[in-house]
């Protein structure tokens, strides 16, 4: 319980933040060097940029800094299971992790690959408005707050994730995301990963 109390003021703390720019600035242009070391191990799988280039694995880059956030503590926790992550966050506190969120939501994502088939592609954009996924991760895809940006993401991690979603897989994940795939099948899915992944960032 208390771990949600603790989110819930990071959460204000955030939204705080973000409504005078000048002192998200200020903060953290650097991370302490403990931290920096760290980090290195995270580029392995999400790419030193927080641009992944590894299958099934998420860019972190541009992301929002509470999804972020969020991902991190449950990851930590145990509360989402991720097998490769086992022990990856251990040691981190929770002002580590703030820090780890705050730099990777400020790194650039890469430009989607240019190559599109142009039928998926018009599929996926139509499903994804049938769908309202706007609604929560944003008209344009970009995520807020504890919504992540699906926009220029790896496209076999969208598909992974939304499979894991549908499948009741997606342990530790918000339930949201499984009643919000409802009624698609797996053909649907593969063209609004294609989509997602070529639009943005
Ligand atoms: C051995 C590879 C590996 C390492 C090392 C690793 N991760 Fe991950 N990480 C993954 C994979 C794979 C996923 C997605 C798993 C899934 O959803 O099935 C993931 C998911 C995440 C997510 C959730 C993102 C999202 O969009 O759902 C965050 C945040 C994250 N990792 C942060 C980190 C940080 C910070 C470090 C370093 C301390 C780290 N990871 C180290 C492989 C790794
Ligand atoms: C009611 C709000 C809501 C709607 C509608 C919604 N989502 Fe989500 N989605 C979320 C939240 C919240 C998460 C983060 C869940 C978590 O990690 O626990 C999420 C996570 C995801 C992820 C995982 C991304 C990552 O980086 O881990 C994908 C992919 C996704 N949504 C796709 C979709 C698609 C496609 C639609 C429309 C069919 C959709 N969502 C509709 C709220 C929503």
């Amino acid at each position: 319980m208390r771990r949600y109390v603790i989110l819930a003021r990071r959460f204000a703390l955030a939204l705080a933040l973000g409504a005078s720019p000048g002192a998200a600035l200020l903060q953290a242009q650097t991370l302490p060097a403990g931290l920096a070391a760290r980090l290195a191990a995270c580029g392995a799988c999400h790419g030193v940029d927080g641009n992944a280039s590894l299958r099934d694995t998420p860019s972190l880059a541009g992301q929002p800094a509470v999804f972020l956030e969020n991902q991190m503590v449950l990851i930590r926790e145990g509360i989402r299971e991720i097998a490769l992550m086992q022990g990856a966050l251990e040691g981190f506190t929770d002002t580590d992790i703030t820090a780890l969120a705050r730099h990777y939501a400020r790194q650039p994502l890469k430009a989607p690959a240019a190559s599109r088939d142009a039928v998926l592609f018009a599929k996926g954009e139509k499903l994804a408005e049938q769908n309202r996924c706007g609604s929560c991760h944003l008209p344009n895809y970009a995520g807020r707050e504890q919504m992540p940006r699906l926009a220029a993401q790896r496209e076999d991690f969208l598909l992974h994730s939304m499979r894991q979603f549908a499948s009741n897989q997606a342990v530790g994940r918000d339930t949201l995301m499984a009643a919000s795939l409802h009624g698609l099948n797996d053909p649907d899915l593969v063209a609004i990963a294609h989509y997602l992944s070529r639009i943005g960032p």
